[in-house]
């Protein structure tokens, strides 16, 4: 099967930031867009993470993340974010991204249109991607700002 025909014929998807923060309290965003919630009791999402990202590595390592998903001002600013890895830049100093403390004290993005503060129950390897499974544990929203899409071609923004 063709995976980028299975993107285009159902996007546009919902884009956000995955946010991470390792042992050296350095942080970092990778962008996501295969990410769904996954349980109303307890809260729950899903997300995807391939691999050999970055992300995943700090993810194994601290079980913990923010899912924010950035206003559409954010857009350049998100393909850069989704072109490099944060594993050789830092992508928070570099891009200029905009960092604040969430509910739980976790980094959140300033400019989300709605911030999921989450704590990693599982991982699933699933191939190249893994699987994994959060708790949210708190939820914000501005209602003043629009979250970002992916185009109509799926996976690009
Ligand atoms: C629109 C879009 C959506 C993406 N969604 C995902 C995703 O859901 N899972 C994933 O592993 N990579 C996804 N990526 C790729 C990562 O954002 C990219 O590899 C990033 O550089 C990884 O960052 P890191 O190395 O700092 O972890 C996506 C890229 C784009 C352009």
């Amino acid at each position: 099967m063709n995976m980028t025909e299975a993107f285009r014929a159902t996007a546009p998807h919902p884009f956000a930031y995955l946010i991470t923060r390792d042992a050296q309290e350095k942080c970092n965003a990778m962008g996501v867009s295969w990410w769904t919630f996954a349980a109303v009791n307890p809260p729950t999402l899903a997300v995807c993470v391939g691999n050999k990202k970055h992300t995943l590595d700090v993810i194994r390592r601290t079980n913990r993340f923010s899912l924010c998903l950035p206003d559409q001002s954010l857009r350049e600013q998100a393909r850069k974010v989704c072109a490099t890895s944060g594993a050789k830049v830092d992508k928070v100093k570099e891009l200029g991204i905009e960092l604040t403390a969430g509910q739980t004290g976790f980094p959140i993005l300033k400019k989300a249109r709605a911030v999921f503060e989450c704590e990693v129950r599982q991982i699933l390897d699933l191939g190249d991607h893994s699987l994994c499974v959060a708790s949210i544990l708190a939820f914000s929203e501005d209602q003043e700002q629009e979250a970002l899409r992916t185009t109509e071609e799926g996976y690009t923004l």
